[in-house]
């Protein structure tokens, strides 16, 4: 082993437009700026659980002018976040849309009241959500999954299902149907 223990400390991304990416975090996500570097870096961090809640979680990058040229020649300079929720399949994993690699970042919040209440207010202010509120049959997490201005996916998670160091139960080998990937997919309202 190269790395003897470790717990995951921040994610860092490049967005198309630094401002409006810092205003979803803190508007919506509730996180805060910790610092900047010039008008092209911010960290950030969620709202604080106890005194000693780490500087940053995510650092937001500016993409340069060079990567933007690449994106415009993509087409993929616009994005419109309610395009992608016409993308969506209608049975099946949760495959969100991306703008790139990243598949989903994902916060923890304390319970399934906290996943309605957020759903709701996504929908008060017309925001897309991808999936959910449901409930993966691996790590037995309630989930919701809706996308940051530049369509990263960000996934709220809750009651995720320990993996305690001693005396943990083996890895179990799930089917792959749409059921593995939320358990209440039949559920009709929760
Ligand atoms: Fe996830």
């Amino acid at each position: 082993m190269v790395v003897d223990n470790m717990g995951l400390d921040h994610v860092a991304i490049k967005v198309r437009d630094l401002e409006r990416t810092i205003e979803f975090y803190t508007d919506v996500m509730n996180m805060a700026v910790s610092d900047r570097i010039g008008d092209s870096v911010a960290f950030l961090r969620t709202p604080a659980v106890s005194e000693t809640a780490d500087h940053h979680e995510m650092n937001v990058t500016q993409y340069s002018d060079e990567e933007l040229d690449v994106l415009e020649q993509r087409g993929e300079l616009e994005v419109d976040l309610h395009d992608f929720e016409e993308d969506l399949p209608e049975d099946g994993p949760p495959m969100l849309p991306t703008t790139g690699p990243i598949y989903h970042i994902a916060f923890e919040v304390p319970n399934f009241a906290s996943i309605k209440a957020a759903a709701e207010e996504l929908e008060n202010r017309n925001h897309p959500i991808y999936r959910g509120p449901g409930r993966h049959g691996p790590g037995n997490n309630i989930f919701l999954y809706f996308p940051d201005p530049d369509g990263y996916a960000i996934e709220l998670s809750a009651k995720m299902e320990e993996a305690p160091e001693d005396g943990g139960r083996p890895a179990r080998q799930w089917p792959k149907s749409p059921d593995t990937w939320n358990v209440w997919r039949n559920a009709e309202d929760l």
